[in-house]
């Protein structure tokens, strides 16, 4: 008897890069389109919001992708994707958030861009809304804390569902829709430090998009019946930072308060644990019978970015000493951290799709991860330049060996976007110098550089990855 298991990735896997259309396009008012919340955090996520935007910052041209699309399809095309997910900026679409006819001008760029993909067989995976809601909701309804914004949203879903149903058929609704109780400006245009904020307004806005999320599987299944749409969470799993059963209950706490998000979209209801945190924090929601109803449209999968793992603990001074790191979690004295402090953890995304796959027991899409790197470009040995990014491939590789050991865990796993293929503007830090891509582009943090693009040493690393199926991990 041969007790090998088998560890390979399944034959229709869908290998790819992830991108975000307020990171890459630029071009911010171009072609009618308007200002979106990521045009008013010039210093990323938690800068200070400045509105109306300012008049310079990274952002507003970003890589010129925009423009240059076609020449950055075609690198993707080389490097054999199967898929490349971007979102479609809604204020392209609808320029101030609500009006009732959709600007044609924007709704022709993503049909174009469709177009391009196709001519490389690359399959768009399309988030609706991440991180760049229209400035005019923000300003004339105050975000998501607006009931109306349910029936702006499902507008504009219901515009772009009907324009790209042949084109498209992988869609997410918010992006990380949980990371909202972390920057509720980037996530739901509602300002204030997450402490600061009124909880009942800050869950009334989540229950919104949650609504507004579950109204959009409903139409998208009724407009595309062949549709896999999804939800999209930052997944980066709790850890008890010792076995100190206060410790663990802490991470259940935690890890809830993130996966409650998902547990809405796959259950079709909220979860009997949150009743308890609604009550001790005095949270009053007005939740409909209607509101209920659509809530019932659960998603065909679950797709999630992971960077890194983070810990909990019931130590209440190690808690105050961690507050203003990213998530405000507990240092994991067993990893390595990147430049930016992230933790690198490899087994933790293997941990985190066993343990949603546990959990929901529906496919699993990986739509980001990668390393956030400093790059040098330098001359290459046929005096082109590139970028030696070996620390990228380690990264990349050891968490793609650990996706392979989930698969052989039994998970059910679609496929894998490297988050920013090509260099693109961070989205925590509002930098350029933070580089994800395997593609280099001219451009530093000053805004200088030609944007040319160059290939990195990990372009043809990801190349073979593809082309081999990642037979060539080691
Ligand atoms: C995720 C976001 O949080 O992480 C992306 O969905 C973001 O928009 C990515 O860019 C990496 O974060 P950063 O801050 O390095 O750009």
């Amino acid at each position: 008897m041969n007790n090998t298991v088998r560890k390979e990735f399944p034959e229709n896997f869908l290998w790819g890069g992830a991108t975000a259309a307020n990171q890459i396009e630029g071009a911010a008012l171009e072609d009618g389109k308007g200002w979106t919340t990521a045009d008013a955090l010039p210093d990323g996520v938690f800068g200070e919001v400045s509105i109306p935007p300012r008049e310079k910052y990274l952002k507003k041209d970003a890589i010129d992708f925009y423009h240059r699309y076609k020449e950055d399809i075609k690198l993707f095309g080389e490097m054999g994707f199967k898929v490349l997910r971007i979102s479609i900026a809604w204020s392209r679409i609808f320029p101030n958030g609500d009006e009732i006819e959709p600007n044609e001008k924007g709704l022709k760029y993503y049909d174009d861009l469709f177009d391009e993909m196709k001519k490389y067989n690359i399959e768009p995976i399309v988030t609706l809304s991440h991180y760049e809601l229209p400035l005019g909701l923000v300003i004339d309804y105050g975000g998501w804390s607006n009931r109306k914004l349910i029936k702006f949203f499902e507008r504009y879903a219901s515009v772009v569902f009907k324009r790209y149903k042949d084109k498209v058929k992988y869609w997410l609704t918010f992006n990380e829709i949980n990371v909202v109780l972390h920057a509720p400006f980037n996530g739901a245009g509602i300002q204030g430090k997450p402490e600061e904020i009124n909880k009942s307004v800050l869950y009334q806005a989540i229950h919104h998009q949650l609504t507004a999320s579950a109204l959009a599987v409903k139409i998208g299944h009724e407009i595309m019946p062949q549709a896999m749409i999804g939800c999209m969470i930052e997944g980066g799993p709790m850890y008890p930072l010792t076995p100190n059963p206060k410790d663990m209950l802490e991470m259940i706490r935690k890890d809830r308060e993130s996966l409650f998000f998902a547990d809405v979209h796959v259950r079709g209801k909220y979860p009997s644990y949150m009743n308890r945190y609604f009550m001790e924090n005095d949270i009053k929601l007005n939740i409909t019978n209607e509101d209920k109803e659509i809530l019932k449209n659960t998603v065909d999968f679950v797709s999630f970015s992971y960077y890194m793992s983070y810990c909990a603990t019931a130590d209440e001074e190690l808690n105050i000493q961690a507050k203003g790191n990213i998530l405000s979690a507990v240092k994991n004295p067993y990893l390595e951290e990147t430049e930016w402090g992230w933790q690198k953890d490899p087994e933790g995304l293997r941990y985190t799709l066993n343990l949603l796959y546990d959990r929901y027991q529906l496919p699993l899409f990986i739509v980001e991860n990668g390393l956030g790197a400093k790059d040098e470009l330098v001359k290459g040995e046929n005096g082109d330049f590139t970028v030696i990014d070996d620390y990228r491939i380690k990264y990349l590789n050891d968490h793609l060996v650990q996706v392979r050991e989930a698969i052989a865990d039994g998970v059910e796993v679609m496929g894998y976007t490297s988050w920013g293929p090509i260099d693109i503007v961070s989205n925590s830090t509002g930098e350029m110098r933070k580089r994800y891509g395997f593609i280099y582009v001219d451009r530093n943090d000053n805004g200088e550089g030609s944007f040319n693009r160059y290939k990195k040493k990990s372009f043809n690393w990801y190349k073979e990855v593809i082309r081999t199926n990642g037979e060539n991990l080691k």
